[in-house]
C-alpha cells in the first residue's frame, strides 16, 4: 500500500506525456506559427464544440479572460456584479480591474453561491452576477437565470474550475453571455503554463473579445478598437488539444476516484462530503478539487501531513469577503463557517486506487484516535 500521496505532482504533468510533448513542441517550433496561427485557431474550435459554444477565444488566462470579457460587455465604474465568496480572488479581482465593483455573497448548503444570497445583495447599482462553476460543479443555474431575468442583470461565469461540468444536460461556461475556462497546470484540463479561454455564444460579443485580446485588432488583422495583448500562444495551444483528445477519460478517472472517496468516507459523522457522482441528479461534476468539511480540520491536517498525505485548504483559507484589506466587510456567516472546516484531499489522474484507499484509512484512523 502506498504510504506517501503529494496533493499534485506536477512534474508528472511532463513526465508521464514526455515524449508527445517533445513531438508537439518540435513541430510548432519548426513550423515557426508561435503566436495566433494554425495551433491556437484548431484549439479554439475544439474547445468551442467540446463545450457546445458558439465561440472559443484563447487568453493568457481565465483571469484576464474575464477581464476581457467584462471589458467588452461595457461594464463600468460603479456597476456592481454579485459573485460567490467562496471563489479564487481573481474573480473579484478581474471585476475590479475591468472598472466594477464586485459583490461577494454567502455560500449555499451546495457550498456555491446562495440564489438567496444574490436576492439580498442586489442594489440599484447591480449589472451582473458573475456565478463560479466551483470544485467541477454547476451552480443552480435554473435559479440565477430566474433572479437575473427578473431583475434584468447579465450573467457571466467563472467557470474556470469546470470544463466538461453540465447542469442539465448543459456545459459550465455556456449558460451566460461570456466564460471563462483556466488551463493552469493543476485544473482538469491543464497545459504546461498558463493559458486560458473564454467561451461566447453572442457573434458581436465574440469580436469584441478577440479584438481586446489582440492590442484591439479583428481577426482581419485591422484595428476596431482600444484592446491588450492576452493571447493563448501556440504552443500551450497544442498541448492542449493533445490532451482535449481524452479528457473526457481524465474526467471519468476523477468521477471514479469521487466514487471511492465516498463509499470508504460516507459513513463518518464527522465529514461532510462533495455530492457522489452517482447521486443521480441535475449535475454532471468533473471534480476538480474534492473539497470536504471536516471537524477538527487543523488537527486532521496535521495528522494526514505526518502519514506523508498532502491537502490544501482552498485559497489560503480565506473568502473574498475576508479580504479586509481590500475593502471588503460583508458579513457572511456560512463562508466564515465554511472555511473554518473546509480542506481538499488528493484529487487528481496521479494517484492510484492504493492511494485513495491509504487515504482515507489514515481519515478514518484519525477520528478514531
Ligand atoms: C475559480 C477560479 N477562478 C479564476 C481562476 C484564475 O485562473 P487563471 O490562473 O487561469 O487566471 C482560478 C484558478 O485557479 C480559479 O480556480
Amino acid at each position: 500500500m502506498s504510504t506517501k500521496v503529494p496533493f499534485f505532482e506536477y512534474p508528472r504533468l511532463w513526465s508521464d506525456d514526455r515524449e508527445e510533448f517533445l513531438s508537439i513542441i518540435d513541430n510548432v517550433s519548426s513550423s515557426g506559427g508561435f503566436i495566433l496561427q494554425k495551433a491556437v485557431s484548431d484549439f479554439e474550435l475544439e474547445l468551442a464544440n467540446y463545450a457546445g459554444s458558439n465561440y472559443a477565444v484563447g487568453v493568457g488566462n481565465a483571469t484576464d479572460g474575464m477581464e476581457i470579457f467584462l471589458d467588452a460587455i461595457g461594464v463600468k465604474p460603479g456597476d456592481e456584479i454579485i459573485i460567490s465568496s467562496h471563489t479564487m480572488l481573481a474573480t473579484a479581482s478581474a471585476i475590479k480591474v475591468a472598472g466594477g465593483t464586485p459583490v461577494p455573497v454567502d455560500i449555499g448548503i451546495d457550498n456555491l453561491i446562495s440564489p438567496q444570497g444574490i436576492e439580498e445583495a442586489i442594489t440599484s447599482n447591480t449589472v451582473g452576477i458573475m456565478p463560479t462553476q466551483l470544485n467541477g460543479r454547476v451552480c443552480n443555474m435554473d435559479a440565477i437565470s430566474t433572479i437575473a431575468k427578473k431583475h434584468d442583470l447579465f450573467v457571466v461565469e467563472d467557470a474556470a474550475q469546470a470544463l466538461g461540468a453540465r447542469y442539465k444536460g448543459q456545459h459550465a461556461g455556456t449558460f451566460g453571455l461570456a466564460s471563462c475556462i483556466s488551463f493552469y497546470p493543476a485544473k482538469v484540463l491543464g497545459c504546461l503554463g498558463d493559458a486560458g479561454g473564454v467561451l461566447v455564444n453572442d457573434k458581436d460579443l465574440y469580436h469584441k473579445i478577440y479584438q481586446i485580446h489582440d492590442h484591439g485588432r479583428d481577426i482581419d488583422g485591422e484595428v476596431k478598437r482600444w484592446g491588450r495583448n492576452s493571447r493563448l500562444d501556440n504552443l500551450q495551444a497544442a498541448i492542449l488539444s493533445h490532451k482535449l483528445k481524452t479528457y473526457n477519460k481524465v474526467i471519468e478517472r476523477r468521477r471514479e476516484v469521487a466514487q471511492m472517496y465516498q463509499d470508504r468516507l460516507g459513513d463518518l459523522s464527522e465529514l461532510q462530503l462533495p455530492p457522489s457522482p452517482s447521486n443521480t441528479s441535475n449535475h454532471f461534476d468533473v471534480y476538480q478539487n474534492y473539497e470536504i468539511t471536516a471537524d477538527k480540520r487543523d488537527d486532521l491536517k496535521v495528522y494526514l501531513s505526518e502519514k506523508n498525505i498532502g491537502t490544501l485548504i482552498q485559497w489560503g483559507g480565506k473568502g473574498v469577503h475576508q479580504f479586509h484589506q481590500l475593502g471588503f466587510n460583508q458579513k457572511l456567516p456560512k463562508t466564515d463557517k465554511f472555511f473554518e472546516r473546509c480542506i481538499m484531499l488528493p484529487m487528481n489522474i496521479f494517484i492510484s486506487n492504493e492511494d485513495v484507499d491509504y487515504i482515507c484509512e489514515v481519515v478514518k484512523s484519525f477520528y478514531m484516535k
